[in-house]
């Protein structure tokens, strides 16, 4: 007979080893290497390959037909998806607990039913009862949608070939353990042989598959990378839990682009879909204070206008401290550091704090200028125009740089009633049809200045 093996693999990355070592020579996680009985798999290797027996046929030949996009129904959902659901893909969606993820997909399983498609449910985190509760409370009422409480792979396997779903959510995968594996549910051997049984499913059949994970502290997805890989789509649910608002971003997606987002807000029943989230964002804005400056971040193909704030206060500390929230820490620092180079600002005993309204993030350079202004004015005491919008990257020179799709964003900052934009003067040239917002381009901070303080 054969001798099981006993391998050491990562729980974070997936990474296998025959002796036991302290730090994963892969992603450089301390202790996340635990045992595991390596026995072989039960079901013979050419069942799990997605391969059929064809040959290999010229692209133009193949048929898309069958890929045609089904809509969710939550219209935020289904642009991030990149326009809808596709036959077969696989959908990984992660979020911290309690953040919304059960709740979201409820809803669009809800909304799919209603157009007739069959939806299966799995939870293996809540009771069946619990899940009508949560339905109640969203006032759902889906006849197509059928819940079923179960954590063993296998016998989901079964329910789904019994039930025939058009849509499959897994909630979560980490929950889900196949009996033809010693380890512990959740382990990485575990999460890679259920999803990997899941998928190969989905692809044969067409159908369509939620995974939801879990998110360590660190923010990946627990049991991971591994996942993150084996899937066509990766979303993640974020928000912060003081907040109301909940942002849906992909990180990967292979049916359309990532970097798009959804916003909803977290209501008392369930999730509401905001779709003019800039002028959510600039609803509680303070307007005649130092230290606040609009900026407007692209978010995939959506211009969203934000405000940022900054305090600049007099550190009583050695270091001085650089807080920053829904911006790079070390962006700021840099721009920090160019604004005491080239504008002569004094700020190396001042603590600094920025954040961005809402709990939203942005992490693009175009919001530069706009960080800039806004410590500055904190700093000087001195109020930025409450009608003015900030775009522009800068450099370590101090020169004002270029930013992508100028047009967009210039159009929301006028639908949203702003007066003027200060923005990159090599953005102008495309833009010389534009009549509102009034357009000031820059070349450097200096003449920037000239037009602020
Ligand atoms: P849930 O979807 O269970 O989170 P996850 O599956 O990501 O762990 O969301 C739970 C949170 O959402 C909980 O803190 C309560 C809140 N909530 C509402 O505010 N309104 C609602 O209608 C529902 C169903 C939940
Ligand atoms: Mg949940």
């Amino acid at each position: 007979m054969a001798k099981a093996r006993i391998v050491y693999s990562c729980q974070s990355c997936g990474y296998q080893s025959p002796k036991w070592l302290g730090k994963c020579p892969d992603c450089n996680q301390w202790n996340s290497l635990v045992e595991e009985r390596q026995e072989r798999v039960s079901h013979p290797r050419g069942e799990l390959s997605l391969g059929s027996k064809e040959d290999p046929s010229p692209i133009h030949e193949i048929d898309t037909e069958a890929e045609g996009r089904a809509l969710t129904g939550i219209g935020e959902f289904d642009r991030v998806l990149g326009g809808g659901l596709v036959a077969g893909s696989v959908i990984l969606i992660g979020g911290d607990p309690g953040i919304g993820k059960s709740t979201l997909l409820l809803q669009a399983f809800a909304a799919i039913s209603q157009q007739g498609l069959t939806c299966l449910y799995v939870s293996g985190e809540e009771s069946q009862r619990q899940i009508k509760m949560r339905a109640e409370r969203l006032d759902i009422a889906a006849p197509n949608l059928l819940i079923l409480s179960e954590t063993s792979l296998e016998r989901i396997l079964d329910q789904v070939k019994r039930t025939k779903p058009a849509v499959l959510v897994i909630d979560s995968i980490q929950t889900i353990f196949t009996s033809s594996l010693p380890s512990a549910p959740g382990s990485i051997a575990q999460v890679r042989e259920s999803s990997g049984s899941i998928i190969v499913l989905a692809k044969k059949t067409g159908l369509t598959t939620f995974l939801i994970g879990h998110v360590t502290k660190d923010g990946a997805i627990a049991g991971p990378r591994v996942l993150e890989h084996m899937v066509d789509t990766v979303l993640y649910f974020e928000g912060d839990r003081g907040h109301s608002f909940r942002i849906l971003r992909a990180v990967k997606n292979r049916f359309g682009s990532t970097n798009e987002i959804g916003v909803f807000e977290m209501k008392e029943a369930g999730l509401k879909e905001v779709s003019n989230p800039s002028e959510i964002f600039l609803m509680e804005r303070p307007l005649q204070v130092p230290g606040s400056a609009v900026v407007c971040s692209m978010e995939g193909t959506r211009p969203i206008l934000v405000e940022l704030q900054a305090l600049v206060s007099r550190s009583f500390l050695a270091v001085p401290r650089r807080t920053t929230i829904g911006v790079d820490h070390n962006r700021v620092a840099l721009l920090v550091a160019v604004l005491e180079k080239k504008m002569g600002a004094k700020l190396f005993d001042q603590d600094i704090f920025v954040n961005v309204a809402g709990g939203v993030q942005v992490d693009e350079p175009a919001v530069d200028l706009g960080i800039i202004a806004a410590v500055a004015s904190s700093h000087k005491e001195k109020v930025l125009d409450p009608k003015t919008v900030f775009f522009g990257e800068v450099g370590l020179a101090g020169e004002i740089r270029g930013i992508s799709q100028a047009e967009a964003r210039v159009k929301e900052a006028g639908k949203l009633g702003f007066d003027r934009c200060i923005l990159p003067a090599s953005n102008i040239s495309q833009l010389t049809h534009v009549k509102h917002p009034q357009l000031t381009g820059v070349n450097s901070l200096a003449e920037c200045w000239k037009l602020l303080f």
